[in-house]
C-alpha cells in the first residue's frame, strides 16, 4: 500500500492528498480527468481535472472539445472529447494495479452524435472495449496489472466512425486487494496467474444492503443492491448491522469492501421453521466465452455465538464450498470481514452465473445461511480480449482475426446490438428544403429534438428526449428502396413491415403507420417509449424511428427466423427440437423476467403469444411489440376498463373478468404458448371440435389427466424425456392458474424452464440425476405460494369473440415477425383513440 516506495509524485499526486484525509488509501497514480472540459469539477470529493491541464497526455490527431448544451450543471457528463482517428492517452504509472474507469454520456455535438459512434478502447496488452457503441450513460471499470512504466489507452474509431469519452480515471489499486490463487469453482485445484488478468467490472453487489457510492467507499467503487439479481425475492430477509462489523488484521480490510457491504446481508428467511431446507440463489447476466472471478464477501452478523452459522455456497449449481463455519475461519471472532475467491472452472457456455447459498446439512438445529456482498469480473480471453469484438491487441497477429469474428457474431448476440447502430454518424441525407428528388447530397447529422420542427407539425414532443433514434425520413426511404412492396414482409394493424438494409449493410425491420391515421399514434409512442427504455438481449431492440411528414415508422433490428409461431405450425418450416423449444421459452421467459422486474416500475407486455416471440438468425428468442404495454400495476384504469386488450385464446381469464391488470396476466399469456410450443397448434382453432378448440383448454384437461403426452406435437413424440415433459407441463398448468396471485412469477417460471432444460439434458448422468431430480420437484411447494389445482372454469375465454377475432389475427400474424395486433388496432380504432 505504501505510497512512499515510488518516487511517482506529480500534480496528480497532490490531489489524492486532499483524499488521504477521510480516506486510508492513498493512490499512487490518481489521474482522474474530465475530458473536453476547460474546468475542473469535483465529484463526491475527487477532483477531475480539466482537460486543458492534461492534454500533454493525449496524442490525437483531432482536437475536438465538446461541450453538451443540455444546462449547467457541472457534472463530468457535461463534456467529451471526441476523437475522429486513432488516438493515444499515455500515463505514467508505477507499475502494478490499475483501475481504468471510463465514462461515456452520450450527447450531440455539432456533427458528432455520440450515441451513434463506435469505436475500440485497448491497452498495449489488453482490449477492453471492441466495436463498443452505447446509447446511455454507463461507466466501465477495469482493473489491469500494468508491468510497465507506461500505461497507454488507445482510442480506434471503427469504420468511419469516432471516438468519445466524457472523463476517465486511471488510478492504482492497493497491492494487497487482489493476490493469492482463487479456487476453481466445481474443480479442484487453484487459479493460477491472477495477476496477469485484466479484470472487467461486471456485477458489485452488496447484499441486503443499500447502493454504495463512490463517496462510502475507500476505492470509489460503487456497489449495487442486491434484489434485482434474486430468483425469489419471497425467501429471504435483509439484515443490517454495520456497527458490529470487525475487521480482522490479516483478513479484509475497509479498502477490500466497506462496513456497509460487511454490515448488512441478505439471509435465508427460514422463519422460525426449524426443517426449512432451500436455497436463495442469484443470477447474474454474464456474456459467454469468458470466465470470471467471483469474489464473495461474508460476514457473520446473524449469529448470536460463535459456531452457529453453517451454510453451503455453489456457483452455478455446483459446491463450492459445503458447511462453510465463517467463525472458525476468522480464528473465533464472531462478526469478521472474511473475503473468498473463485475462478469458474471454464469459459461460461451460458450467459449467466447462478449463485446459491443453502442450510448445511450437519448443523440442521439453525437452518440459515447468508451473503454479505459478490463482486463478478470477467476475466480476459487468450487473445487477451475483455469484449469480443473483431479488435484485438495490438500483439496479436491478424490471421487469427478472421476465425474469431465468425465466432464471435454468432456467439454474443448482445454485440450485435452494437453492430446494428449505424456504423458511422453520418447518414448519406438529402439537403432539406429541396424536394426529395433533388440531386444534391450532402453528410448532415441526423436529426435532433432542436430541428423536430420541421417533422409538419407532427408532435411527438413527449419523446423528444430519445432524439437519438430519430432517423430521417430519406434515410428510410433509402433502406427500403421507397418502401417497394418486393420488401414488405408483413401487414399489421398498424401498417405494413419491410425488409431494409441501412447505409452500412444493417439489416432492419421497417414498420411503417399509415400516414393517413392517427389510430397507431399512442401505440407508436409506449413502443418507442418502452424500447429505447429497456435494452436486453432477450427483447427485440429499437434501431430508430422516423416521425417526419406525419409518418409514423419503427426501425428494428431484423429478426432472420421470424416468428415461433411460423416454427410451430401453419407455415411449413421444419420443426424445432424440444431443446430448441425450450431454449426459446428460457429466452423470452428472460426477457418477460426483465420487463417486470428491471429497472424502476415493473412493465407488463400485454400481448403475449408465440406471433410476438421473434428469433433471430440462431434461434435466440427476443419479445416483441411493445405497442400495447404498461407500467404497473397501478396503471391508467380508464384505458384498462374501457376495452380488454390482448389476444384472444391468450387472454387471462382474471383480466377478462375483473378487467385488472398485473404482471401474471402475461405470466397466464405465457403459459399459453407453453402449450403452444408444446402441441404445435393454434391457440384458437375454431375448425376443430367444441372441446379442442381452445388450446389452453384442451391441454388442461390432459395435464390434469396427468396424459400430456396425449395432445403432444407429432415430432415431438418419444423425444422428451418424461421427467423434462413432466416438470414443463407443470409450470405451464401453473400459468394457467385461474387467479393470479396462484400463478408463479416470471422468475419461478424460467427457473422451472430451466429445470426442465437440465432435465432433459441429464441423460446420461444416471440414477444420481435421477434421485436428484426428484427431491427437486418435492421442493416446488416452498417455491410457489399456493401450489392448488385450479378449478375447471379455468381458461374460458368467450366462445362468441373467438370466430370474430381470430381471421383477423391470423392474417395479422403469419408473416409479419414485428406486426402489431390488428386485434387491437381495432379495438383501439373503435375507441376512437
Ligand atoms: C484544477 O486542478 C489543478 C490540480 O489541482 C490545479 O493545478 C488547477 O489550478 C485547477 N484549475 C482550476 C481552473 O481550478
Ligand atoms: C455514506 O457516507 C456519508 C458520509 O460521507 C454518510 O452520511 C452516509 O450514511 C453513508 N451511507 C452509507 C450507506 O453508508
Ligand atoms: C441447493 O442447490 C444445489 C445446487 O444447485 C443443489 O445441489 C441442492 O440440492 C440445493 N439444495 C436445496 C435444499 O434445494
Ligand atoms: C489474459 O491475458 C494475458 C496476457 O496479458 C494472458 O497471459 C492470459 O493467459 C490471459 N488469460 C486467459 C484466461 O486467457
Amino acid at each position: 500500500m505504501g505510497g512512499e516506495k515510488f518516487g511517482f509524485f506529480t500534480w496528480v499526486s497532490s490531489i489524492s492528498c486532499l483524499i488521504c484525509l477521510c480516506h486510508g488509501y492513498v493512490p499512487v497514480n490518481n489521474y482522474l480527468i474530465n475530458c473536453g472540459s476547460p474546468t475542473n469539477v469535483t465529484v463526491t470529493g475527487r477532483v477531475f481535472i480539466s482537460d486543458k491541464l492534461t492534454s500533454n497526455l493525449l496524442k490525437s490527431p483531432s482536437e475536438i472539445l465538446a461541450a453538451s448544451n443540455r444546462n449547467s450543471v457541472s457534472d463530468i457528463y457535461q463534456t467529451a472529447r471526441i476523437f475522429t482517428g486513432i488516438s493515444k492517452y499515455t500515463f505514467s504509472v508505477a507499475r502494478g494495479r490499475h483501475w481504468i474507469r471510463l465514462h461515456f454520456s452520450p450527447f450531440q455535438y455539432l456533427n458528432f452524435e455520440m450515441g451513434s459512434a463506435k469505436f475500440s478502447v485497448s491497452s498495449q496488452t489488453h482490449v477492453l472495449l471492441s466495436d463498443f457503441t452505447t446509447k446511455s450513460r454507463v461507466m466501465k471499470e477495469y482493473s489491469l496489472n500494468v508491468a510497465t512504466d507506461i500505461l497507454e489507452l488507445t482510442f480506434t474509431p471503427s469504420g468511419n466512425s469516432f471516438a468519445f469519452v466524457n472523463a476517465l480515471e486511471v488510478v492504482s489499486v492497493p497491492d494487497t486487494l487482489l493476490n493469492g490463487d482463487p479456487s476453481l469453482a466445481g474443480r479442484p485445484g487453484r487459479f493460477q496467474g491472477l495477476s496477469l488478468q485484466a479484470l472487467e467490472t461486471v456485477h458489485r453487489v452488496n447484499m441486503g444492503g443499500p447502493r454504495v457510492t463512490p463517496s462510502n467507499d475507500t476505492l470509489s467503487r460503487i456497489w449495487e443492491p442486491d434484489s434485482e439479481f434474486l430468483v425469489e425475492k419471497n425467501l429471504v430477509k435483509s439484515v443490517s448491522k454495520i456497527a458490529s462489523v470487525d475487521y480482522v488484521p490479516g483478513f479484509a480490510t475497509e479498502d477490500t469492501a466497506p462496513r456497509t457491504v460487511y454490515g448488512t446481508c441478505t439471509e435465508m428467511n427460514s422463519a422460525d421453521n426449524p426443517s426449512s431446507n432451500f436455497n436463495v440463489t442469484w443470477e447474474f447476466d454474464v456474456d459467454t466465452g469468458f470466465q470470471y472471478f467471483l469474489r464473495f464477501h461474508f460476514c457473520d452478523i446473524v449469529s448470536k455465538a460463535l459456531n452457529q452459522l453453517y451454510f453451503n455456497l455453489y456457483v452455478d449449481s455446483m459446491m463450492g464450498v459445503e458447511n462453510l463455519d465463517l467463525s472458525s475461519y476468522l480464528s473465533n471472532t464472531l462478526a469478521g470481514a472474511y473475503v473468498m475467491d473463485y475462478v469458474t472452472g471454464s469459459a461460461k457456455s451460458t450467459n449467466r452465473i447462478r449463485v446459491s447459498i443453502g442450510p448445511s446439512t450437519v448443523h440442521s438445529d439453525y437452518p440459515t445461511a447468508i451473503l454479505n456482498g459478490l463482486e463478478i469480473m470477467k476475466m480476459n480471453n487468450s487473445k487477451g480480449q475483455l469484449s469480443t469484438g473483431t479488435f484485438l491487441p495490438a500483439g496479436v497477429s491478424s490471421s487469427t482475426t478472421k476465425k474469431n469474428v465468425g465466432m464471435i457474431v454468432g456467439a454474443t448476440v448482445g454485440s450485435l446490438l452494437a453492430l446494428v447502430v449505424f456504423g458511422g454518424f453520418f447518414l448519406l441525407f438529402k439537403k432539406r428544403g429541396r424536394g426529395q428528388d433533388g440531386d444534391s447530397k450532402t453528410w448532415i447529422p441526423l436529426c435532433t429534438s432542436g430541428t423536430a420542427s420541421d417533422s409538419n407539425g407532427t408532435t411527438i414532443t413527449s419523446i423528444a428526449s430519445n432524439s437519438s433514434y430519430r432517423i430521417p425520413l430519406v434515410a428510410v426511404k433509402e433502406a427500403t428502396n421507397s418502401f417497394d412492396q418486393s420488401r414488405e414482409i408483413g401487414v399489421g394493424g398498424f401498417g405494413k413491415v419491410y425488409r431494409g438494409e441501412l447505409q452500412d449493410g444493417t439489416k432492419v425491420a421497417v414498420k411503417r403507420g399509415n400516414p393517413k391515421s392517427q389510430q397507431g399514434l399512442a401505440e407508436f409512442r409506449t413502443e418507442i417509449e418502452m424500447l429505447s427504455q429497456f435494452r436486453h438481449r432477450h427483447l427485440v431492440s429499437l434501431i430508430g424511428y422516423c416521425d417526419e411528414n406525419n409518418e409514423m415508422i419503427l426501425i428494428y433490428e431484423y429478426m432472420e427466423k421470424g416468428t415461433l409461431r411460423s416454427h410451430l405450425y401453419g407455415s411449413g418450416l421444419p420443426s424445432l427440437s424440444w431443446k430448441e423449444r425450450l431454449e426459446i421459452c428460457i429466452g423470452a421467459a428472460r426477457g418477460l423476467h426483465y420487463l417486470h422486474t428491471g429497472d424502476s416500475k415493473p412493465v407488463i407486455h400485454r400481448d403475449v403469444k408465440s406471433a410476438n416471440i421473434l428469433l433471430d438468425a440462431s434461434l435466440m428468442a427476443k419479445v416483441a411489440d411493445f405497442g400495447l404495454s404498461k407500467t404497473g400495476p397501478e396503471i391508467d384504469q380508464t384505458h384498462v376498463s374501457t376495452a380488454v386488450k390482448g389476444s384472444f385464446g391468450y387472454l387471462d381469464p382474471e383480466y377478462f373478468r375483473r378487467q385488472q391488470l398485473t404482471e401474471k396476466s402475461d405470466v397466464y399469456s405465457f403459459g399459453v404458448v407453453m402449450f403452444e410450443v408444446l402441441c404445435a397448434r393454434p391457440v384458437i382453432d375454431p375448425t376443430l371440435p367444441r372441446e379442442m378448440v381452445n388450446l389452453a383448454e384442451w391441454s388442461m384437461k390432459w395435464q390434469k389427466k396427468g396424459q400430456l403426452e396425449h395432445v403432444i406435437d407429432e415430432s415431438l413424440r418419444g423425444k422428451i424425456r418424461p421427467d423434462s415433459l413432466r416438470k414443463f407441463g407443470e409450470t405451464g398448468e401453473k400459468c394457467l392458474a385461474d387467479y393470479g396471485v396462484d400463478r408463479p412469477s416470471m422468475g419461478d417460471v424460467l427457473w422451472n424452464l430451466e429445470y426442465a432444460l437440465q432435465l432433459q439434458e441429464t441423460v446420461v448422468d444416471g440414477d444420481t440425476e435421477e434421485d436428484n431430480s426428484t427431491n427437486m420437484i418435492g421442493e416446488l411447494p416452498l417455491r410457489f405460494s399456493d401450489y392448488n389445482n385450479q378449478g375447471d372454469t379455468s381458461v374460458n375465454v368467450g366462445v362468441d369473440r373467438e370466430g370474430r377475432f381470430e381471421d383477423e389475427e391470423s392474417s395479422v400474424d403469419d408473416l409479419s415477425g414485428v406486426s402489431m395486433s390488428k386485434v387491437f388496432s381495432q379495438l383501439v380504432k373503435s375507441e376512437g383513440r
